[in-house]
């Protein structure tokens, strides 16, 4: 090892730390490990974009700047880029140019643009300090990567609209390990300096970097639901047409989900959204659970109501890899089977059989690698809107007993089985189900 660059030696330490400070907090060390080294294989430049409004510049900067020092500390090198809103506002109102909007878009008259310019550096400047102050490295892009065309000169002004990204600038911060922190000014063919739209300048950075992530970070760090609650996850192709539909998902959040799906819409299918706080980022990213918004464009589940339409292979295979052994020979010959809801791409699926009139779940299958995505959960609330009424079993080490017992009305134990049921009215019946269920047959190979 004597040849190794000191470089090589002097970052180890660091990242071990980190690594450490992380676990210790944490419950799931080997989710965390998993998460590192899927993030880590990934080209650094299509990691993660990460977008932050300029109110997190303001309210929440250092844990901001403590949560992309962390990111820089492990390996992981995403590309930030920052709006400046309320900075503008605050600087412009105080240069004596009120502020004024059509569309949504700040008018910004050419008189204006220096004070734009200065509000925006600063902006930038601060972050990057502030990234600096908790021992990350961070190089200040403020202007020079959004090429730029006029939206409508006469009515808007300066308002720019991105039409090429240049990445040389960032190339540069990358390969001198900087974290690349990039404003939103957009400069025009004829070299004039435009006003760009943060989320413009996102989608254009998006659209050509194609990264595995984009985050945003917002101050509430989630999309909320009905009752202000913050949603976990959304599966576009199974959620997006309903969210719509309801008169709550109304204003801000309307814009933001059809923000997501455009910009997840000219992405592969393995890339994601988060939302989430600076100071939830590294849960987000490193557990199953996260913390905060996971929009994903999702599968459409299937539900096949004849065993031949089913591809019996790719469901074997699933539950194999999901149960970590396969199912014995004969499964689906011997299975009274009912029906299936089944990913499109055989990643999630619940297949149930018939035990009488009751409906029981004989197989919930989730591939590791899909675990974090909201897929099994798709899964199984398209089960039980078919099934109110469900019956299944476990054994005592299944890691997916947790989830199991929050969802079910009662689970009675049975030998090595535990026997769950929702939806059950007449409860006179569950003794007898439980004992009929606890005694099928085992369907898995024994190990
Ligand atoms: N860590 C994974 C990711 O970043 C899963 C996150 C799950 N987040 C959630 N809000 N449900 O892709």
């Amino acid at each position: 090892m004597t040849g190794a660059p000191s470089e090589t030696r002097l970052a180890r330490p660091p990242v071990r730390a980190a690594i450490v400070e992380l676990l210790s907090h944490m419950r799931d060390g080997k989710e965390i490990r998993e998460y590192l080294n899927r993030f880590s294989e990934l080209d650094q430049e299509r990691f993660a974009v990460i977008k932050v409004g300029g109110a997190i510049i303001e309210d929440q900067l250092e844990d901001l700047a403590r949560a992309l020092a962390f990111l820089q500390s492990v390996g992981l090198a995403p590309i930030v880029v920052h709006g400046g809103g309320p900075q503008l506002n605050a600087a412009l109102e105080a240069a004596g140019f009120p502020e004024e909007r059509i569309d949504g878009l700040r008018i910004t008259s050419p008189d204006a643009m220096g004070a734009v310019r200065d509000t925006l550096t600063a902006v930038n400047v601060k972050l990057v300090q502030a990234i600096r102050d908790q021992g990350g490295r961070a190089a200040s892009i403020p202007s020079g990567v959004f090429e730029a065309e006029l939206v409508d000169e006469a009515r808007l002004g300066r308002v720019g609209e991105p039409s090429a990204v240049r990445l040389d600038l960032v190339a540069a911060a990358a390969k001198a390990g900087q974290a690349p922190i990039l404003g939103c000014l957009g400069d025009t063919a004829d070299g004039r300096l435009v006003n760009v739209n943060a989320d413009s300048a996102v989608r254009a950075l998006v659209g050509q970097l194609q990264p595995y992530k984009i985050v945003f970070l917002t101050g509430t760090g989630a999309l909320l639901d009905e009752a202000g609650g913050p949603i976990s996850t959304v599966n576009l192709a199974t959620d997006f047409d309903e969210l719509m539909a309801q008169d709550w998902v109304a204003g801000g959040m309307r814009l933001k989900l059809q923000e997501i799906k455009r910009l997840l819409d000219g992405l592969p299918l393995s890339s994601s959204v988060s939302i989430t706080r600076p100071d939830q980022l590294a849960k987000e990213l490193f557990t199953h659970a996260g913390a905060g918004t996971l929009v994903r464009k999702g599968e459409r589940i299937d539900e096949v109501t004849d065993l031949t339409a089913l591809d019996q292979d790719r469901a074997l295979a699933l539950i194999a890899e999901s149960f970590g052994r396969p199912v014995k020979p004969g499964y689906f010959d011997r299975l009274d089977f009912d029906r299936a809801f089944v990913t499109e791409n055989y990643r999630a699926a619940a297949i149930t059989a018939r035990l009488g009139d009751t409906v029981y779940l004989d197989k919930f299958a989730v591939l590791d690698a899909a675990r974090g995505e909201g897929l099994g959960g798709a899964v199984w609330k398209r089960l039980v809107a078919y099934a109110p009424r469900l019956y299944w079993r476990s054994r005592r080490d299944n890691p997916i007993n947790e989830f199991y017992f929050a969802v079910c009305d009662s689970a009675i134990k049975r030998g090595e089985w535990t026997v769950f049921q929702r939806g059950e009215s007449d409860l006179s019946r569950l003794p007898a189900l439980a004992e009929e269920i606890a005694g099928l047959p085992a369907s898995l190979e024994d190990i």
